[in-house]
């Protein structure tokens, strides 16, 4: 039995990934009661995995260089990449969508062809939010932002922004509505291309076993 790297995303999707490899009957107590370590092994009979926790571009990463054979992760992180990998599921958690969200007033299609200035667009995803537009025919300055997307248009930083809503809850408190919605995001399963190669008995085991549990 080859032993199987998995990088798992640290925060939001975590405790979900963690109840589909739970469900795997893999021994995930330690992963669950983990303090401030970043590494866990977790074998049995049927599998020797070790996962790691990490920031979700960083899953991506690790995938890429084979650092970790397998990857959870957000589609909405992977929208942001052109890095190598193969998509083998959707796992169905972490659902949420990319949305345009503003003050109410804010009109999406009075955009650059009726003013002088150019929309600006907060985000955290300027791929995304600049692939929109551009289909829209719209020209937007696309201005990066780490996080707290929505305090930039009450601030005036932009005039809207491109972000991910889950429950509406932190637009709401913030008094900003939907303007559009972009698409349906959740979590994706992914394989570094050699190891699919390599470890192909492990990994296909792993991939249909998921596969039961979130169907
Ligand atoms: C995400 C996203 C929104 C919020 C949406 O931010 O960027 O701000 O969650 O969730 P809701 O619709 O359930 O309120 P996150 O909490 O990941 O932190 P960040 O603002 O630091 O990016």
């Amino acid at each position: 039995m080859k032993k199987i790297n998995i990088a798992l995303t640290k925060g939001r999707l975590e405790k979900e990934a963690i109840k589909i490899f739970e469900a795997m009957n893999v021994n995930v107590d330690e992963l669950k009661n983990k303090g401030r370590r970043l590494i866990f092994n977790c074998k049995n009979s049927f599998y020797d995995i070790n996962f790691f926790l990490v920031k979700a571009p960083d899953v991506v990463t690790y995938v890429e260089y084979g650092a970790a054979d397998i990857g959870i992760v957000g589609k909405d992180t992977l929208f942001e990449t052109n890095k190598e990998f193969y998509e083998v599921l959707d796992l169905k958690i972490g659902e949420c969508k990319f949305a345009v969200a503003s003050l109410p007033g804010f009109k999406i299609d009075d955009g650059y062809r009726n003013e002088y200035r150019k929309k600006k667009i907060a985000t955290k995803y300027p791929g995304v939010a600049r692939k929109y537009f551009s289909k829209r025919g719209q020209d937007v300055e696309i201005i990066k932002i780490e996080g707290s997307v929505e305090l930039a248009p009450i601030v005036k930083l932009a005039d809207a922004i491109v972000d991910i809503v889950e429950t509406g809850e932190t637009l709401r408190e913030n008094g900003l509505v939907i303007v559009d919605d972009i698409c349906n995001i959740s979590a994706r399963m992914i394989v570094n291309k050699a190891s699919m190669k390599t470890k192909r008995e492990e990994i296909m085991k792993i991939i249909e076993e998921t596969s039961k549990i979130i169907n």
